[in-house]
């Protein structure tokens, strides 16, 4: 039955449904116009009920970074994207989970390809390969051709993995949106000179996948791309918002926190600090802090304890009294996903609905080899 904030215990996530609503059609809506197909990362929402809404809006599958995200949305689609190299116990956790996905990964290293190699004709199993290039980020990824090649040779080699292709995350485009416009062309030049290496090797990239949310709606601009991989724009945050990539009414999640203390001046302390909103400083500066007031955003959350957060209120005249709430739209929410077990789905003031955050979380207790006594 829908209730009011007031019967809620805080801090939680809030998602404001409308707005979810509205961030999830834009994206379905612009992949569909240009033709790209649509895998988004589900580590912002970790909820297999946002990856199903996507997949009913025209979404291919979904991209995912951890085992726990592979096994909780293999019950959503047969298509999943591990965009990140296992190693080590984790080539079988992954080739386990993976049931009948038909299971895709990304790979920079000729040790990560060995090994799932290996594990792949052990299993009898066939996964899809991508060789992960950098364009500039200078996280994962080769950036060399020739090490791209080699790469996709080596998988190429090894019976048991299927080469397809390449990926590359633009994380490193994070400006303004309207400064993005020479970081897409040098990317262009640089993803051109590699699919045209590796097709002269002989070894064609039959899929190219890039894609975040702050050049999200600049992806048509590169010719080859042929699918997206936008995560964060399900909720948008004020990193993003920051950036200009959306507007802060797109901004969909909140944390909702109740006002404990306003016994210093200039200041009220809420009970949302870092075990609530994660200890992300904001990227592109504009006020610094730890999150903003959906109502008031000249507010911060300026300092934090773990379960403290001090809104600094010397820039504003709004005071805020002990006991009211506030919503704090965070800095990365994404993070702010990964620290809680349910979010409520609200509309105006109504809570709606509530679901599980699924697949945050890694270790579950039966991966261990055997129990522990205590
Ligand atoms: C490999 C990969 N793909 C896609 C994404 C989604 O990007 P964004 O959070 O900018 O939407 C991320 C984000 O970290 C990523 O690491």
């Amino acid at each position: 039955m829908p209730y009011g904030f007031a019967d809620i215990e805080t801090p939680v996530p809030l998602v404001d449904l409308d707005r979810l609503a509205v961030n999830l059609d834009r994206m379905a809506a612009y992949a569909a116009m240009h033709q790209l197909a649509l895998r988004p990362h589900v580590k912002t929402h970790k909820s297999s009920r946002i990856a199903a809404e996507q997949m009913r809006l025209g979404a291919v599958g979904l991209t995912v970074a951890t085992p726990r995200e592979l096994q909780v949305m293999s019950e959503v689609t047969d298509d999943i994207f591990l965009a990140h190299p296992p190693l080590g116990a984790k080539v079988r956790r992954v080739l386990t989970f993976s049931g009948d996905v038909q299971l895709r990964i990304s790979v920079d290293s000729h040790v990560a390809i060995e090994q799932l190699g290996t594990a792949c004709r052990q299993r009898d199993q066939t996964v899809d390969v991508l060789v992960e290039v950098d364009f500039g980020m200078k996280r994962m990824g080769v950036s060399d051709s020739g090490d791209a090649i080699r790469l996709a040779g080596a998988i190429r080699r090894q019976p048991g993995l299927r080469y397809r292709g390449i990926c590359f995350y633009p994380g490193h485009i994070r400006q303004p949106v309207t400064q993005q416009e020479g970081l897409i062309e040098a990317l262009c030049g640089d993803l051109h000179n590699v699919l045209a290496a590796l097709d002269d090797a002989g070894l064609p990239a039959e899929i190219v996948s890039g894609g975040s949310t702050p050049a999200a709606f600049r992806m048509h601009l590169i010719p080859g791309l042929t699918e997206i991989r936008p995560g964060t724009y399900v909720f948008n945050d004020r990193d993003t918002y920051a950036m200009g990539a959306c507007a802060w009414e797109d901004c969909a999640l909140t944390v909702l926190a109740t006002v404990i203390s306003d016994a210093v001046p200039d200041q009220v302390v809420i009970d949302a600090g870092v075990k609530a909103l994660g200890r992300e400083p904001i990227r592109v500066q504009e006020g610094g802090g730890y999150g903003a007031v959906l109502d008031h955003p000249e507010v911060t959350v300026a300092r934090m304890s773990e379960e403290h957060g001090i809104l600094d209120l010397s820039d504003s005249v709004w005071r805020p009294k002990v006991g009211d709430q506030v919503r704090i739209v965070p800095n990365h929410a994404c993070i702010v996903t990964h620290l809680f077990d349910a979010m409520l789905g609200v509309r105006g003031d109504i809570v709606e609905t509530w679901w599980h955050v699924g697949a945050r979380g890694r270790h579950s207790p039966e991966l261990a080899p055997a129990p522990l006594s205590i």
